[in-house]
């Protein structure tokens, strides 16, 4: 198992591999009526890399009303048409800067968010719109863990309550009783059975968050939604936690959907990387692929802003700095075309009018561009920059 260290650049993961690990460990037997399929129906175990989640066209649309009759003025598209697959056994890292839809992805595909449109299938099956009856078996199989550990623990529950939560919720009393399942998952993720008594505000950031983690581990789940899971934590924490995921991963044959906006350690857990942008999936290929070939103008622009710990070095990768200018536009009134095109040096006409499509452009490489960086233009023929456009 590789280690990471604050000051590892880049954060490479050399173990990391598509495969992760799918034998259980030791010890991490399926708690009592895990296997149950529920209203899921009979459930075929997906194979590594075979996919476990699939979304198409996914859509979030939160409504802005107004008056006391609650009139809808419009809405803020959160997740705007998302199509990508999460494959067993793998970690799909998400990436984007804040406010481009990337929590409200997590939530939808954890089903605690109803979707405005699109599709939602796990292990084959269509569970968008499951009823609460519905979810419950999918509950055990999907799982979340919170970006703030101060926040996401109950500080009026002990250790061994808020772990063995899930057990109480989905009425599964695992071999031996909740008590000694949850001592031995606190012993999973580097805590001691010891702190079964113990209350969150007796903790670290770290030790809060592997809380967390056994918690979103209880019932032994397939996928796990970990939304920003470490950027609460001092950076030399980070690398702990990071650590322990990967470790959980190639023991119990975990599938992750890592969200994170630093580089860094979207690096070093992903085996493919989708970048979002403005509700939007502008590039989606693997981890090597997207840090050699970025093609998307956006990814390049925030590789470009990795800082490096070598000053020779002008960014990571030896790029260009390149400075976004402005904010991200509001979701509620997105740009026309390619919502990248008000901030992008490469725009042009086609940009402004036309949404460039996800498609792929070299094998597993998936990018929305009409002009895309190492690959072929897609519009060759639109070559005036709207910016020398606009100086016009
Ligand atoms: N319940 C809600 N009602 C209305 N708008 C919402 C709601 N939840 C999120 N939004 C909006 O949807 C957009 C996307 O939010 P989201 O939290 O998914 O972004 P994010 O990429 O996770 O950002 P960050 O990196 O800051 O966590 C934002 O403009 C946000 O204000
Ligand atoms: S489509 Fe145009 S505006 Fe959008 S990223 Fe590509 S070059 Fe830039
Ligand atoms: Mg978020």
């Amino acid at each position: 198992m590789s280690s990471v260290s604050e000051d590892d650049e880049p954060m490479t993961n050399p173990a990391k591999s598509p495969a992760g690990g799918s034998e259980p460990a030791a010890g991490a037997e399926q708690p009592a009526g895990a296997a149950e399929s529920g209203a899921l129906g009979t459930l075929t175990e997906p194979r590594e890399g075979e996919p476990l989640l699939k979304v198409s066209g996914l859509k979030k649309h939160f409504p802005i009303t107004k008056g006391l009759f609650k009139r809808r003025v419009g809405a803020v598209l959160a997740v705007d048409g998302l199509d990508f697959e999460v494959r067993a056994g793998e970690t799909l890292g998400v990436v984007g800067e804040s406010g481009c839809g990337k929590s409200t992805m997590g939530r939808l595909i954890t089903r605690l968010l109803e979707p405005t449109d699109g599709k939602i299938e796990f292990e084959g099956k269509d569970i968008t719109h499951l009823g609460v009856g519905g979810m419950r078996p999918l509950r055990r199989d999907v799982q979340m863990i919170f970006q703030d550990p101060y926040s996401s623990l109950n500080p009026r529950h002990t250790v061994g309550a808020i772990v063995s939560a899930p057990f109480k919720l989905q009425g599964v009393v695992p071999d031996g009783g909740v008590k000694k399942e949850v001592q031995r998952l606190l012993q999973v993720v580097g805590l001691s059975p010891e702190h079964y008594n113990r209350y969150p505000h007796e903790f670290s950031g770290g030790q809060r968050q592997r809380i967390g983690i056994a918690r979103a581990l209880a019932l032994n789940p397939k996928l796990v939604v970990a939304d920003e899971p470490v950027s609460a934590l001092d950076v030399s924490i980070q690398a702990q936690v990071v650590n322990l995921l990967d470790d959980l991963q190639a023991e119990l044959g975990l599938t992750y959907v890592i969200i994170a906006h630093d580089l860094s350690v979207i690096r070093h857990v992903s085996d493919r990387i989708a970048v979002m942008y403005l509700g939007k999936v502008v590039e989606l290929t693997d981890r090597q692929s997207l840090y050699d070939r970025p093609m998307h103008p956006y990814t390049r622009a925030l590789l470009s802003a990795v800082p490096v710990p070598d000053p020779r070095r002008k960014s990571a990768g030896g790029r260009e700095r390149i400075l976004l200018q402005g904010d991200v536009p509001s979701p509620m009134n997105p740009p026309s075309g390619c919502r990248f095109h008000t901030r992008c040096w490469k725009a042009t006409e086609v940009c402004r009018t036309k949404e460039p499509p996800l498609v792929p452009l070299a094998t597993g490489h998936q990018v929305a561009c009409h002009h895309p960086e190492n690959a072929p233009d897609q519009e060759p023929g639109d070559t005036k920059l709207l910016k020398d456009l606009k100086k016009k």
